[in-house]
């Protein structure tokens, strides 16, 4: 059986001033659509599919009951985290809970800020991972790189992959962002696939290599599922979850151990910058896109846009600008700047 365990606890600081440490990205509906969190939630009602595992933090716990409910998709367990502690604490939970419910659970992790246009093509992806994974083997998401990022983790294989074939492909390397040189060297190759930042495996497969690369992460874990309790439809670890290191999966265990990749080719996309979510937009011809309470006179390659119905925002003569007003806060920034609202956010945490 196929257990899909969606983490939705992080705080994406890149997304602001839309994404707040309140309200992280995976919360927030952009262009009025359903949130990522949702959508991720959809991909996962079908056939094929027992009801997924959310972990997240205590500060989101109504958020994501919320946001569940309004989407009607069917049961899930809600397992609240005490504190953050990145995703290897919360990704070793999952496995501590499914396991002692089915000893031969099958994992799909996944983050909550993709996009993916095609499900058809994911859902194939899906199938051939769940052969590997039944296996026994480690299974990555591989995306062609477009672009030296060093945000994402790197797979290196043999050989360039031949066309985007839903095949599993075995790999010894991880590299988990990496710095622009060692990113420009790996694109260049051709021989690395992008880290699509989902997962799949059996219960027991991870938490061997939890016990063999992070076994102190995996002893508080299970203790603070061990004391942990039931409360209406959440389970909440208990406060020993605070003595976890702090450390993502792709360093505590990816970068450790070998693996398959399944090469995705379903237009998936990390929401990660402002930029990205322009590129993701649906644009006019001159390049420009716009929320509900926007207007834009001869702007190109723009992207506007505005939160709550009483805010109004007007671009003109704009090129190449990402404008963000929220109430309290308005963001203006070159499209090609925007990693550094990361910086902006943490200069405001120090003046705050
Ligand atoms: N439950 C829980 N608890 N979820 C968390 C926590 C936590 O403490 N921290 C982060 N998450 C969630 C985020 O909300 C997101 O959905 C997912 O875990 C991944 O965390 P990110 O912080 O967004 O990771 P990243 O984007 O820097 O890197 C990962 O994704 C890339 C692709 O987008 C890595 O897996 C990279 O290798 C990968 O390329
Ligand atoms: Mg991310």
């Amino acid at each position: 059986k196929l257990y899909p365990v969606i983490l939705c606890g992080g705080s994406g600081t890149r997304l602001w001033p839309m994404s707040r440490k309140s309200y992280p990205k995976q919360f927030v509906s952009m262009f009025g659509k359903e949130s990522l969190l949702q959508s991720t939630v959809r991909r996962f009602a079908g056939a094929g599919f027992e009801p997924p595992l959310m972990l997240s933090n205590n500060a989101f716990r109504f958020l994501v009951g919320d946001q569940l409910a309004q989407l009607d998709a069917g049961p899930s367990k809600i397992v609240i985290e005490p504190s953050m502690r990145n995703t290897a604490p919360a990704i070793a939970a999952a496995a501590v809970i499914l396991a002692k419910q089915d000893p031969d659970a099958l994992i799909l992790v996944a983050p909550s800020d993709h996009v993916i246009e095609d499900e058809a093509a994911f859902q194939t992806a899906v199938n051939v991972a769940a052969d590997a994974a039944a296996k026994g083997a480690f299974v990555t998401f591989g995306i062609r790189p477009t672009r030296p990022e060093t945000g994402f983790g790197y797979i290196e294989l043999d050989a360039a992959p031949d066309g985007n074939v839903p095949t599993a492909l075995p790999f010894e390397k991880f590299v988990e962002k990496p710095d622009e040189k060692a990113a420009e060297k790996m694109v260049a190759s051709g021989r690395y696939l992008w880290n699509s930042g989902m997962f799949m495996f059996s219960a027991n497969a991870v938490l061997a290599a939890f016990e063999k690369h992070a076994p102190a992460v995996l002893d508080v874990v299970k203790l603070a599922v061990k004391n942990g309790a039931e409360d209406l439809d959440f389970f909440r670890m208990s406060p020993d979850y605070d003595r976890a290191d702090n450390i993502s999966f792709d360093y505590a265990i990816m970068e450790n151990v070998s693996g398959v990749t399944v090469p995705l080719d379903s237009g998936w996309n990390d929401l990660g910058s402002w930029k990205t979510v322009w590129q993701e937009a649906d644009k006019d011809d001159d390049g420009v896109a716009l929320g509900d309470t926007a207007t834009a006179i001869d702007c190109e390659n723009t992207l506007l846009q505005s939160r709550g119905d009483q805010v109004q925002i007007v671009g003109i003569g704009l090129k190449n600008i990402v404008a963000i007003a929220m109430r309290d806060a308005v963001l203006v920034a070159d499209m090609d700047q925007v990693q550094s609202v990361k910086q902006a956010v943490e200069h405001l945490k120090s003046i705050n």
